[in-house]
């Protein structure tokens, strides 16, 4: 899933991942809520079925737009629903409908730098005002709050002096480009186990 104006990089990687083989996955949707949004011209191009669900259109009837997803989802079998520049919160129903059956990405290392006003360049701002040395992004199951779910997979990266938010948005792209690639291959491996705050990953030969 994709909002706004998404460009859609974290799904292309998905959908690159997925026709490589890398994930033994098929993505069946990208679903957006604008028509016009580059992710869905990029995801097209992959020969992959795009649908918008514009939520505006249910004028802030959630559950009505809820519903829309939900049935969306059905009609083509999907067990893993991946947020990729989802920039808005997901209805509460679809979340409890899906529930450990969604994953988000954010540009840095959960619980630091997230919840609501957190996105985007102020994330980094946010790192850089810190003082922090390392940041990175994490993939993590989406619970009914913002950016507070179990966390599947994060990759770390440097902060280097002189960075701008946009150097280190840039190196932190780079390192989300293989981690929701991971997780959606220890997902389609069947190998996470959810277990209260903590998300266990079983060795590959254990779920052959
Ligand atoms: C990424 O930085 C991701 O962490 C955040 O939204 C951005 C989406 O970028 N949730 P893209 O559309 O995948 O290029």
């Amino acid at each position: 899933m994709v909002s706004g104006h998404g460009r859609g990089s974290n799904m292309a990687a998905i959908i690159e991942a997925c026709q490589s083989g890398e994930a033994p996955a098929t993505v069946g949707l990208v679903l957006g809520t604008r028509r016009d949004a580059p992710a869905l011209e990029r995801a097209q191009q992959a020969g992959v079925e795009t649908v918008v669900i514009s939520p505006k259109r249910f004028e802030g009837d959630d559950s009505a737009y809820a519903d829309a997803v939900l049935t969306a989802l059905a009609q083509r079998k999907i067990d893993l629903v991946c947020l990729a520049g989802y920039m808005r919160i997901l209805p509460g129903p679809v979340v409890a409908a899906c529930r450990n059956r969604v994953m988000n990405i954010h540009p840095a290392l959960l619980p630091l730098f997230g919840g609501p006003g957190m996105y985007g360049e102020h994330v980094h701002e946010a790192v850089l005002a810190s003082g922090m040395k390392l940041s990175g992004c994490t993939v993590h199951i989406v619970d009914e709050q913002y950016d507070t779910g179990p966390i599947v997979v994060q990759l770390a990266v440097p902060v280097e002096e002189g960075d701008t938010p946009a150097t280190l948005a840039a190196r932190v792209l780079e390192a989300e480009h293989r981690a929701y690639p991971a997780a959606v291959r220890l997902f389609a491996q069947g190998r996470l186990r959810v277990e209260g705050r903590c998300v266990r990953v079983l060795p590959e030969d254990a779920v052959q």
